[in-house]
């Protein structure tokens, strides 16, 4: 795993992205599992619109961060002086804080989905200094991040010190990859990257296959396991899954090789 390393920052923000269904969701669900165990205080982030990790988690939102944005709009559109300016500003954190779903130590949060036409970038910039913020609350914040590149490319998660990237075996997964960890060395060189490749085949071939390729390093490897895939097809919560599963197994090296 290539970055710093050096650093322990007194809370860390992990990002999780990779190709649409390389399994990030199931990544932050199994590390989630987990961290409930040790009771560590953590923040989960879906950044993902569909809000696949709730649903793995078998949890319900709140309200969405998106909610909170057009709430915000509104208001906007009614501030006449700079004083209900700075109260608006103030009042964002508090509306985060409403927006969590607790859960043992873990406190989700849910992106949404942006609804509507029209640019909201400055709203969009409090409500990114307001996540930052929040997460200094938390000794630890995972992001469940969108498929592909575009949160990347944007910025969206800029404050990011550990990033793991998810494939599959597929060419395609790959690919999408070293794009991601291109991206990241341009717009965050001192942030940690390494490759997780799950859905592999239990031979333990894949890490020394995809190492030479991918210069940031293999964190480690999530096999292929039936039993989670039932839990998915069942729609049971991937939490519940026993600690004897592989998958979670594999989850908790992972873990352990970021530090976590
Ligand atoms: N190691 C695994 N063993 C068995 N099934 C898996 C494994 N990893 C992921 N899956 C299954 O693959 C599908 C996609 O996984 P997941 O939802 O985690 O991907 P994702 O990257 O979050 O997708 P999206 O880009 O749509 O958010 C799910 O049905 C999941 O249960
Ligand atoms: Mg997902």
């Amino acid at each position: 795993m290539n970055g710093t390393g050096n650093e322990s920052p007194l809370f860390r923000i992990v990002a999780v992205c990779g190709k649409g269904g390389s399994g990030k969701t199931t990544l932050v669900s199994l590390m989630a599992g987990v961290l409930l165990e040790t009771g560590r205080r953590t923040l989960l982030i879906d950044a993902d619109p569909t809000a696949g990790l709730l649903f793995a988690l078998g949890q319900k939102v709140n309200k969405t961060v998106a909610e909170i944005r057009e709430e915000v709009i509104r208001r906007a559109r009614r501030i006449a002086t700079e004083e209900d300016r700075t109260e608006l500003a103030g009042s964002i954190d508090y509306f985060l804080m409403e927006a969590l779903v607790e859960k043992g130590g873990l406190s989700l949060l849910s992106m949404g989905r942006q609804e509507g036409p029209g640019c909201f970038c400055p709203v969009n910039d409090l409500l990114r200094e307001a996540i930052e913020t929040l997460s200094q609350h938390f000794d630890l914040t995972i992001i469940d991040g969108e498929a592909g590149i575009e949160q990347i490319n944007r910025r969206v998660m800029r404050r990011v010190d550990t990033w793991a990237v998810v494939t599959d075996r597929s060419r395609r997964g790959f690919e999408t990859a070293r794009l991601i960890s291109d991206l990241i060395g341009r717009f965050a060189p001192s942030s940690a990257t390494g490759l997780v490749i799950n859905r592999a085949d239990g031979t333990g071939v894949e890490p020394g296959c995809y190492a030479p390729l991918f210069s940031q390093g293999v964190l480690g490897c999530i096999p292929e396991d039936e039993e989670l895939a039932t839990f998915d097809r069942q729609w049971r919560p991937l939490l519940e899954l026993p600690a004897t599963s592989p998958a979670v197994a594999a989850v908790r090296e992972i873990m352990g090789k970021l530090g976590l």
